[in-house]
């Protein structure tokens, strides 16, 4: 299963990028807003220098021909670009016709097995199901990445199910149980994966029991 980190933050991404299990990020219009007066496709190119795997960046014209002429400017800024098309209906169309361009493609703002059915028809090189969002209605956003996985395997597509809107370590786990071949995560959410009391409590005795243990040889030299 692969591990992106969800932000913009090119500090973040330096951070995740050294833990060494770092395999890509994804952007969003709101992830780049925050991180204020920028130029989009400049930041872009640095945050495909940091990481060497994929880094989609969205597109924000909604009609075929304005999400074509996005999607080629934002593959020409670097090989590790993948273009983040919407789930509507130029979208679909664009997704094909990249493919056919042989430009990657990342089919965001998923919230059904039908829309990510017809991503996959599509020629889409990632879904991605908005695990959190789903939640947040009172729905179940793994059940989504789980009946996804399903039809992509019965139908032998090859797009990769990207869980998306990931807001804690359950929806990690739940995901890589699910099938999912990538998470993808804010930095925080990334990090708490690390948590456990029992971790800090075990390593907390082993160094006083270290530290115990040299001073009793250190009084019996
Ligand atoms: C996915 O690529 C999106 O950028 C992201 O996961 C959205 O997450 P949110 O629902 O926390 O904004």
């Amino acid at each position: 299963m692969q591990f992106f980190v969800d932000t913009a933050d090119l500090d973040e991404i330096r951070e995740a990028s050294d833990m060494c299990i770092l395999d890509g990020v994804t952007t969003n219009p709101s992830l780049v807003k925050e991180q204020g007066n920028v130029d989009f496709h400049e930041h872009v190119f640095a945050i495909c220098e940091i990481v060497d795997g994929d880094v989609s960046a969205e597109v924000t014209a909604t009609d075929f021909d304005g999400m074509m002429e996005e999607g080629r400017r934002l593959h020409q800024i670097h090989e590790n670009v993948v273009v983040k098309i919407p789930l509507i209906k130029d979208g679909i169309k664009a997704l094909r016709a990249l493919d056919e361009e042989a430009i990657e493609t990342n089919c965001t703002l998923c919230f059904s097995p039908t829309q990510a059915t017809l991503a996959a028809k599509a020629g889409a090189d990632y879904i991605s199901p908005f695990i959190g969002r789903i939640d947040d209605i009172s729905s179940d956003g793994i059940g989504l990445v789980e009946d996804i996985v399903q039809i992509y395997d019965t139908h032998d597509f090859d797009t990769d199910v990207l869980a998306a809107s990931i807001r804690h370590p359950t929806h990690v786990k739940r995901a890589a149980l699910a099938g999912a071949d990538v998470a993808t995560m804010p930095f925080e959410t990334l990090l708490n994966l690390l948590e456990h009391p029992l971790t800090d409590r075990g390593l907390e005795r082993f160094l006083a029991d270290w530290e115990e243990y040299k001073d009793a040889r250190k009084a019996e030299a």
